[in-house]
């Protein structure tokens, strides 16, 4: 009898191996030039692959050593594009990472930087041969970041037209949302590219609005979507569908991303905020040499780092001063400063130590690290909020005032315009960073909400992935929201009918109210005429 049950057993958990995990073929599309974006997505691939799936991945951070059942097509040159080439970018497209940032600037740059390089992705010889090889093969899913370059989309076109799942790696955007059929409420649901939180005075709410109207009905309806399209059908050929069909026919959105870094709002199921993917738990160790360093730090440590996309070297001298100025006066605190430049840093005072590279997540996770001086890009924040460190907030451009708005209203730090930078600013907010405890209290208490999570993050998302799998995209996920044109979405046609009614109502009374008034008038009139004669 006991046998028979362990028989059972070991047949069952044996059928459930071979059904619930056959490996799928998966071609993911991560371009962005940009560490800190990849890190989430590369997490993710880099798990399914460890579960067996065999994975083609499109990213501009292949692993320095091939992976198992990770296939690379290397577009690292892309970030040559913004690194090497900033003016000459800036003078095609209007925009660039290494300055302040106008938000209308950045959105009006959208179009023109998505086609720029749309136009480099597609001209290299990785993709073109890419093309050329799965042209007429079937995967059984595609992950695409839904981000800028959608013409990346058209693959889908040559791979069998497999479910999509869209990976994201800042807070869902409006026109990332559109896509999913979630809803857009402009009065609190602050546009992540804007400067808003969830609680906006009435002149906000009009600027928000503005945002989500511009951004979306001007920019990406008449110059994003149309240029991409173009650029698709260009190298794909006759693509079947049109753009905003694959762009609205996703079968999931996986966030990386949750509430400790934003604001409840209704998703709807097709939408998953899985939590920060790129954390590592526990985090790599730090080399010897910066190990002795931090754990010598008499009075803790103060890190700085503008990002992976802004560069240290780009901040102009005299704000470089009034850092170096600032830091002085904190003798006994070490301030670790990732600084690029093969040149020293001029004017660096003793406790200041520059590495071109510094491992971020190994240093904020170090216990004596107090402070860090940071751009908030999302990842940065998610770390800083995992390890519990106040941020002093230097935002540039993209969702990172949002972000510094998120930290700031939370008490979890401080925020510092670029323009606004001397020494009374930064001494001032460092001071009172690194002596008053609120700061730190508040980011412990957003650290146990990030931490709070049946599953990790990751592995929620390979979890999704692989539901959309079974489910052969999951079909059911998809709210009818998206099949509606938006004036049957927002009622407009009803409305039209009833306020043609009411009309018709209020014309009918109006004319039979008339015919009667004449009628009586006519009467009177008759009446009195017959009196007089
Ligand atoms: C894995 O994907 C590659 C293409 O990148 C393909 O050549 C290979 O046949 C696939 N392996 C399996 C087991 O499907
Ligand atoms: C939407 O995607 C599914 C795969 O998830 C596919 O079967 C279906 O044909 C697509 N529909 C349209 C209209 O493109
Ligand atoms: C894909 O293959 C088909 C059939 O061989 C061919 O007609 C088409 O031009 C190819 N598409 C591209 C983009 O190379
Ligand atoms: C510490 O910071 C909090 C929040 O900004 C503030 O309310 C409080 O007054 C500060 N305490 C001191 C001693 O400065």
């Amino acid at each position: 009898m006991e046998q028979n049950i362990v028989i059972k057993f070991v047949l069952f958990t044996f059928i459930m191996v071979l059904t619930c995990c056959s490996a799928a073929n998966i071609f993911c599309v991560f371009p962005t030039a940009s560490y800190s974006h990849q890190q989430p997505m590369l997490a993710l691939s880099h798990a399914l692959a460890a579960k067996g799936h065999n994975l083609t991945v499109i990213t501009a951070n292949p692993n320095k050593v091939p992976m198992k059942n990770h296939r690379e097509i290397d577009m690292n040159f892309l970030y040559r594009l913004f690194q090497e080439d900033i003016e000459k970018v800036e003078k095609e497209t209007g925009f660039t990472s290494q300055k302040r940032q106008g938000l209308f600037n950045l959105i009006k740059s959208g179009p023109a930087v998505s086609e720029y390089i749309a136009y480099h992705i597609f001209n290299s010889l990785q993709i073109q041969n890419l093309i050329r090889e799965v042209n007429g093969t079937n995967y059984d899913l595609m992950i695409v970041e839904p981000f800028i370059i959608s013409s990346l989309l058209g693959f889908s076109d040559m791979i069998g037209n497999p479910p999509i799942v869209g990976i994201s790696t800042i807070l869902s955007m409006s026109a990332i949302d559109i896509e999913y059929g979630n809803p857009v409420i402009p009065s609190y649901i602050a546009e992540t590219f804007g400067f808003y939180s969830d609680h906006m005075s009435l002149w906000e709410r009009f600027i928000n609005l503005w945002i989500v109207l511009y951004q979306n009905l001007y920019i990406t309806n008449m110059y994003m979507r149309p240029s991409q399209e173009k650029i698709m059908r260009q190298y794909f050929g006759n693509v079947n569908r049109n753009l905003w069909d694959l762009e609205s026919n996703k079968s999931l959105l996986i966030v990386s991303g949750d509430l400790s870094t934003s604001y409840p709002k209704p998703l709807q199921p097709n939408t998953v905020y899985v939590g920060p993917m790129h954390i590592k738990t526990p985090p790599p160790s730090l080399p010897k040499d910066l190990q002795e360093l931090m754990d010598s730090a008499e009075d803790g440590i103060i890190y700085f780092s503008l990002g992976s996309n802004m560069k240290g070297k780009s901040v102009p001298e005299e704000k470089r001063e009034a850092f170096l100025k600032a830091f002085k006066q904190f003798p006994k605190t070490t301030v670790l400063w990732k600084w690029e430049a093969n040149t020293d840093l001029p004017g660096r005072p003793d406790n200041v130590v520059t590495r071109k590279w510094l491992p971020q997540q190994s240093i904020l996770a170090h216990p004596k690290t107090k402070v860090f001086i940071s751009q908030v890009g999302l990842q940065s924040f998610q770390e800083a909020v995992y390890y519990g460190v106040p941020i002093l907030g230097i935002p540039m451009f993209g969702d990172q005032d949002f972000n510094a708005k998120t930290l700031s209203n939370a008490g979890a730090g401080l925020k510092v315009e670029f323009q606004d930078i001397n020494y009374d600013k930064v001494y001032e907010n460092l001071k009172q960073l690194l002596t008053n405890t609120s700061y730190k209290k508040s980011m412990m208490r957003l650290s146990s909400i990030t931490k709070d999570k049946p599953m990790s993050a990751v592995d929620t998302a390979v979890w999704w992935v692989e539901y959309v799998l079974r489910h052969k995209g999951a079909p059911h996920l998809k709210p009818a929201a998206l099949d509606l044109t938006w004036y049957q979405y927002y009622m407009v046609d009803i409305f039209v009918i009833l306020m043609f009614v009411i009309l018709m109502t209020l014309l009918t009374i109006y004319f039979i109210a008339i015919i009667v008034i004449r009628k009586l008038f006519s009467t009177k009139i008759n009446s009195k005429k017959i009196k007089r004669n």
